[in-house]
């Protein structure tokens, strides 16, 4: 029995019909009431209890395959039929939608930080990826052997260690003061590297955004209000934030931001690791000796400057965990932000 069931399995599989009334003809064969399949199965009453299992499997395989290949066939030489019953197709059938693509989560966000500041009188300024070492470091403050070079990783080009990737959006800061007299009010996007092993928390390629208002009479106040104003529009009119001492070559006095977790309301969860505050931003007051470096005179001007990182502005608003999704294009990661913003 095992062979007629395998010779029909091969004429089943071997089928090539040229029009749909032949597999019609084929599924009444095979299948209908008096077909070879229910022959078989009156056969398989009369088996050997002990070979029962094997055979009646043998012949589940046979119906099931027998089925799926005549629904195919049947659908494909439908749709043959359909296409030649008219060379232009069916005009009054419904376009097919082609999938659009959505905006990267980073560039949302960026375009998001950028109108805030905009609404300030921010404009946007930019800068080379492949900088030197005076913009990157030393016209922002870095003595020579100093340890704070240490404070980033760098990447330099072809081991000439005036040539490198900048590590910080703050070069743009350098850029400015050299193409423009006070008042600057910028806001600089971009790419920055550093080397740095991968994990969920760092990257060797992410970005930033480094912010630089110089006028006569900018204050601490001023800042903490910008930056203020800057927290409620991304993360909602009821987020606090606060200021906590800290150290930046470029900027004195310095500060590490913070903003009240909104994933929480301040209470403490497992994001903000009980504390209520997530740390977002390093921001100062523009170092005399930067303003001099670059010209201008600190007698007369004074200004303030902060920097984020976007991909952590991202996953704090968006309770994203791994840095690295950012980087991999998975569609289904990617496509949860098309309305997101
Ligand atoms: N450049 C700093 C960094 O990459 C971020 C930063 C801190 C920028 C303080 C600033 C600032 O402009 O004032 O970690």
């Amino acid at each position: 029995m095992t062979d007629k069931i395998n010779e029909l399995l091969r004429r089943v599989e071997a089928f090539r019909p040229k029009a749909a009334a032949e597999v019609e003809e084929f599924r009444i064969r095979i299948l209908g009431k008096k077909g070879e399949l229910n022959a078989l199965m009156e056969e398989f009453k009369t088996v050997a209890p002990e070979l029962k299992r094997e055979l009646g499997q043998q012949l589940n395989r046979l119906k099931n395959t027998a089925l799926e290949r005549i629904n195919t066939l049947r659908e494909e030489l439908q749709d043959a039929a359909a296409d030649q019953a008219s060379e232009a197709g069916d005009l009054t059938r419904p376009g097919s939608a082609a999938p659009i693509g959505s905006r990267h989560p980073i560039s949302l966000m960026k375009n998001r930080i950028v109108e805030v500041f905009s609404r300030l009188g921010y404009t946007v300024a930019d800068g080379p990826e492949i900088e030197d070492d005076w913009h990157v470091f030393s016209a922002l403050n870095f003595p020579p052997e100093h340890p704070a070079r240490d404070m980033q990783d760098t990447f330099f080009i072809e081991k000439n260690p005036d040539i490198l990737l900048r590590t910080h959006t703050s070069s743009i800061q350098v850029r400015m003061m050299e193409r423009q007299k006070p008042p600057i009010r910028v806001i600089c996007p971009g790419r920055v590297f550093r080397n740095e092993a991968i994990s969920y928390r760092a990257h060797c390629i992410f970005h930033q955004i480094e912010g630089l208002y110089i006028d006569e009479g900018v204050s601490f106040a001023d800042l903490k209000q910008s930056l203020l104003y800057f927290a409620k529009e991304i993360f909602g009119e009821q987020t606090a934030i606060r200021m906590r001492p800290s150290y930046f070559p470029f900027t004195e006095p310095s500060a590490e931001v913070d903003v009240s977790c909104n994933l929480c309301g301040g209470k403490g969860c497992a994001v903000c690791k009980g504390t209520g505050w997530l740390e977002i931003m390093g921001c100062g007051m523009v170092d005399p000796n930067v303003l001099s470096a670059n010209g201008i005179d600190p007698q007369k001007y004074s200004g303030f400057a902060f920097g984020m990182g976007i991909e952590r502005v991202a996953m704090l608003k968006y309770g994203v965990n791994d840095l690295r999704l950012y980087f991999e294009n998975d569609i289904r990661f990617l496509h949860q932000f098309d309305t997101a913003f």
